[in-house]
């Protein structure tokens, strides 16, 4: 937990940028894994933590903007949860040790939310993204269940992304904490990447990393050797020699700040001259969005940048055809990657994704695209100093998405598709880091870890 300046700060300054109304914040609670008292590992809501750090179940925090009082709200344990779950601090002294002056029971949250209808004033709160909570506004604010998210407020939504976007100097200290265990993770992986091992070894060997460190994984691992399928989350095959490894994953710390890194290594240890003309390439586009990532660029312009260079590539080795910029503009490189280049990273992975990611992602200014493969870009917004943004280029050869494009003549302007018959086997590389935008450019987070072909090789070689 950071201090209770820090949580103090940030939530006067969300009561000053809604202006007006009640906001009511809803922690998490447990969920059941396969029967009621059998519950997944509990994980507090983001934005409660951001605004009020406290990490147990049940809580709901409240800010006044009319007359600038925080509430926090839970029951009190009885004896006989204690016998169960041991003691806990008084809802009283959990508020006040994240400077909330004011708390009281779920049966006064009630009171409160009753009287401020009454008063008619707004009372604001987040699109829920757990059944239960979505229950739970509902009963507190007399909304049927079909109108609570319409009736999410996007005042509260754009003041939470305002200031969650811009990672203070403690945020960034814990981002690269959970770098530091994902360069365990991931060097450790590397190095168990033999022949004679199966996916779910290394999968559970990056698991079982995370959690030394006293955090769990920011997202399931992604360790496959058919890494053209974007989010496998199977783990069944054999590593088998001649495959690509894509190695996708990360941790949370104990604040649950996240890490986000992919590499993807050659079982065995060596790239064969295919895989290692395809890495290079991707590396480059990894390469330029860190060379051009700086204040006031969008990342809208970084992928296309990052986009171009996998065209040329691609055109060079006779997969593409036709100028590079008009390849680019009609998404016909999309087929090899149908992704965008990244997205926030804070305390969630997909940083604030629960918020609705066009009004994370995007602006005014900038709006998403509708065209395939840049549609998928989270992030195309202009950069400010201090966001936090994954840099995740790839290359993917995905058959059946290229038997579609042949057949339905897709870009058939731009694509050869008679050479790429000959690429349908290869699998998929991403490579992903975690960078942090500065006053003048962007610095990768962390430390490094082996992402040139020469430092994979040596690093499995050891
Ligand atoms: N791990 C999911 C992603 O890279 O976005
Ligand atoms: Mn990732
Ligand atoms: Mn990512």
């Amino acid at each position: 937990m950071f201090s209770k300046e820090t949580y103090k700060a940030r939530r006067e300054q969300l009561r000053k940028d809604v202006g007006h109304g009640l906001i009511v914040l809803l922690g998490n609670h447990e969920a059941p894994f396969n029967y009621t008292d059998n519950t997944y590992a509990f994980r507090q809501d983001s934005t409660f933590l951001y605004f009020f750090g406290l990490q147990h179940a049940d809580l709901v925090g409240v800010l006044d903007c009319d007359n600038g009082k925080d509430y926090l709200f839970a029951n009190d344990i009885d004896i006989d949860d204690i016998i169960w779950t041991g003691p806990m601090p008084s809802v009283a002294d959990q508020a006040a040790s994240v400077g909330v002056d004011n708390s009281g029971s779920l049966a006064d949250l009630q009171t409160l939310c009753i009287k401020t209808i009454g008063e008619a004033r707004k009372i604001h709160y987040l699109p829920p993204y757990r059944a239960d909570n979505l229950n739970q506004l509902g009963a507190l604010l007399s909304i049927k269940k079909e109108g609570v998210c319409r009736y999410a407020s996007m005042e509260l939504i754009l003041a939470c992304v305002k200031q969650r976007a811009i990672k203070s100097a403690e945020e960034i200290e814990d981002i690269e904490r959970a770098i530091a265990t994902a360069y365990d993770m991931h060097v450790g992986a590397m190095k168990m990447a033999t022949c004679d091992r199966y996916e779910y070894e290394l999968a559970g060997f990056m698991e079982g990393t995370a959690k030394m460190a006293g955090g769990p994984l920011s997202f399931p691992v992604i360790m496959t050797t058919h890494g053209e399928i974007l989010h496998n989350h199977g783990y069944s095959h054999k590593l088998t020699p001649g495959r690509l490894l894509v190695m996708d994953a990360g941790c949370e710390t104990a604040n649950h700040y996240c890490s986000d890194i992919t590499r993807t290594v050659p079982v065995g240890g060596h790239y064969t001259d295919r895989q290692r003309t395809i890495y290079e390439l991707v590396l480059a586009a990894n390469m330029e969005a860190i060379r051009i990532t700086r204040p006031g660029i969008t990342y809208q312009e970084v992928h296309t940048a990052a986009s171009r260079i996998l065209a040329q590539g691609y055109k060079d080795l006779g997969i593409l055809k036709g100028n590079v910029d008009d390849i680019v503009a009609n998404g016909a490189h999309s087929l090899l990657m149908p992704h965008g280049l990244g997205h926030m990273m804070g305390l969630d992975v997909h940083d604030m994704e629960n918020y609705g990611q066009i009004n994370v992602g995007y602006d005014d200014e900038t709006r998403p695209s509708t065209q395939f493969g840049l549609n998928m870009l989270r992030c195309g917004r202009r950069l400010q100093p201090g966001y936090v943004i994954t840099d995740e280029p790839g290359a993917y050869f995905v058959p059946a998405l290229i038997d579609k494009w042949h057949a339905e003549g897709t870009n058939k302007d731009f694509v050869n598709f008679d050479e790429l018959e000959k690429w349908k086997d290869f699998g998929g590389i991403r490579i992903e880091d975690d960078i942090l935008v500065t006053e003048d450019g962007c610095r990768v987070l962390g430390k490094p870890i082996p992402k040139t072909v020469k430092e994979i090789e040596e690093t499995m070689g050891m």
